[in-house]
């Protein structure tokens, strides 16, 4: 790209008002200070976030992916400046007070984002993600910025190996509640946890990050091909080299996030998370990068696109396989074919590569494998796609459930009430948590919470106790896209705003039906009525710091827990 031919000012809009002229002399003192030249400076800036953090190994290397995509940025004439976001390890934070932190982390990545771009005057960003709400995070501060950028997703480790068989984080976890129902042994359990994660990258199966990297190449703001290679392969570091020159490009040809994140991008990506069945989490996560979009996105939509794609993919955790596994036969552009040429995505949509969706495809071959990771269209795994929407009296605004890994559609039975995970963990783990039983976790709500934590601890006690296909769960809390069995979660209104989940009491009869999509408290009107009447709200759990904050601005989880000041 030569620098002479561009209209390099029009791409400076930006760091221009930071950088240029005699009155920004102090400005650019900083910057000689870090050795850039002046010669730098008539150059675009462009931010290189990097998620980046030793807390966990999921985002252990993106630093090393944003030092290549620097490279590419100052090779295609730009100056890059990279910083840090902070970010959460759910796996680690996971079963703690520590998870409150890990969805308003996703609000956090975004401020981080926008605050560093725009109090610098960056002209463009590339942001490297892993961990669940990293790729989120920074999907919303491209959408909200409208700030032209790439995302690349940094990639998931490689799969665990233990007695011939492949394993992942989920058999730790699943291992635990074994352990407790005295299954396994505690030596058995070390060995898993010894085996399940070989090298850095984000949880192996589909889990919610895996999911959020499939979607931000379906959306069209990662490059084509970018999100399955496993974080430790070579390809990644090349993929990051190419973000960097093609957020130039774009930059150069003015094309920024809103062109490509439109209304009908969303519908693909909302297609391709029914098709592959990934994470619950990432409904409110579509949700949450529309609205700083500008677009509504709601709970019908998923309903709406789910009734309509088949799952095709056999993915842990309701199938064997991880991102490993499908990166060996082709990554995401194997699955995004098979939905453009059966009609059900649109490929007119535009990408980072300045290209449609549909001319990505064209020009990446791959060889087609017969293989039992994607089913053909025609023969789908479900008819339907893998995350269904649930109403009735007991979510009137509605709730989730990965119906693709439920195993049991249908259920009654007698709730067994926790106020919090902790409580409901105890309970799973002596014994009161008994077959026929569905479990309601209540207060752990975007607000109740605060932080909607993930359960999964308590759902991976369920199923090691072998209780998986005798007991459900209900909750106002999330899942970790790692959960298994009849789990449904997201339930709104929270109890903590007086949602009819908070008016259930232990012997209640409680109805799941997922082929109808109900989710009902067999109470007439009236005992409602009055239980309401009774019902006070609980004080706040936290009176100050980021989560009374968190508390105090968060939205309800129908429309994707967003902080919002109205
Ligand atoms: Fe980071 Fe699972 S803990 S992806």
């Amino acid at each position: 790209m030569e620098a002479a031919k561009r209209n390099v000012g029009s791409m400076k809009s930006n760091s221009d008002k930071v950088y240029f002229g005699p009155y920004k002399a102090p400005n650019r003192a900083y910057m000689k200070a870090m050795g850039i030249t002046d010669k730098d400076l008539a150059k675009p800036v462009v931010g290189v976030a990097a998620a980046w953090s030793e807390a966990g190994p999921c985002n252990l290397h993106a630093m090393e992916l944003g030092r290549r995509a620097k490279e590419g940025i100052t090779y295609a004439e730009g100056t890059p400046r990279m910083f840090a976001t902070p970010l959460v390890i759910d796996g680690v934070a996971m079963g703690s007070e520590g998870m409150k932190y890990s969805l308003p982390s996703r609000e956090v990545i975004a401020n981080t984002v926008e605050l560093t771009v725009k109090a610098h005057g960056y002209d463009a960003f590339v942001g490297i993600t892993g961990c669940d709400k990293t790729t989120p995070g920074m999907l919303m501060a491209a959408a909200r910025t409208n700030l032209t950028s790439v995302i690349l997703y940094g990639g998931s480790a490689m799969n665990g190996y233990l007695g011939g068989r492949t394993i992942t984080m989920e058999d730790v976890f699943e291992a635990v509640g074994a352990f407790a129902g005295k299954r396994m042994t505690e030596e058995e359990l070390k060995e898993l946890e010894d085996n399940a994660i070989p090298t850095i990258g984000t949880c192996a199966g589909l889990f919610t990050a895996n999911t959020m990297g499939t979607i931000a190449e379906t959306l069209g703001m990662a490059l084509p091909g970018s999100s399955a290679p496993p974080a430790v392969e070579g390809v990644k570091s090349d993929y990051a080299y190419a973000s960097g020159v093609a957020v130039m490009k774009l930059l150069e040809n003015g094309i920024k996030p809103r062109d490509i994140m439109t209304a009908d991008s969303f519908e693909n990506a909302i297609a391709i998370l029914m098709a592959m069945g990934g994470s619950t989490n990432a409904v409110l996560h579509i949700m949450a990068i529309a609205a700083e979009a500008g677009i509504k996105i709601t709970l019908d939509d998923f309903e709406r696109i789910g009734a309509k794609v088949p799952e095709i993919a056999n993915m842990r955790p309701g199938g064997p396989h991880t991102m490993e596994d499908l990166s060996r036969i082709g990554g995401v552009p194997a699955v995004v074919k098979k939905l453009l040429k059966a009609g059900i995505i649109d490929g007119s949509q535009l990408t980072v590569t300045g290209k449609t969706l549909a001319e990505n495809m064209d020009s990446i071959k791959f060889v087609e494998s017969k293989n039992d990771i994607l089913a053909d269209i025609a023969k789908p795994y479900h008819n339907r796609g893998g995350i269904r929407v649930l109403k009735g009296n007991l979510a009137v605004d509605g709730a989730v459930v990965k119906i693709s890994a439920a195993g049991i559609l249908k259920h009654e039975g007698p709730a067994k009430v926790f106020d919090s995970e902790e409580s409901a963990f105890e309970g799973v783990m002596d014994g009161r948590v008994v077959k026929g039983d569905i479990v309601v976790i209540r207060y752990e709500g975007p607000k109740g919470g605060p932080g909607m934590r993930e359960m999964l601890s308590v759902t991976a006690a369920i199923m090691g106790r072998e209780l998986g296909s005798s007991v459900a769960l209900v909750t106002d809390g999330r899942f970790s896209g790692a959960t298994r069995g009849l789990m449904i979660g997201h339930v709104a209104p929270e109890a903590f705003e007086g949602g009819n989940i908070a008016l259930v009491e232990n012997g209640d009869i409680i109805s799941i039906d997922c082929e109808k999509g109900t989710l009902e408290l067999k109470l007439g009107d009236e005992e409602l009525a009055n239980r309401k009447s009774r019902w006070v709200k609980p004080p706040a759990k936290h009176k100050s710091g980021f989560l009374a904050q968190y508390a105090k601005l968060v939205g309800s989880a129908a429309a994707g827990a967003v902080m919002q000041l109205e």
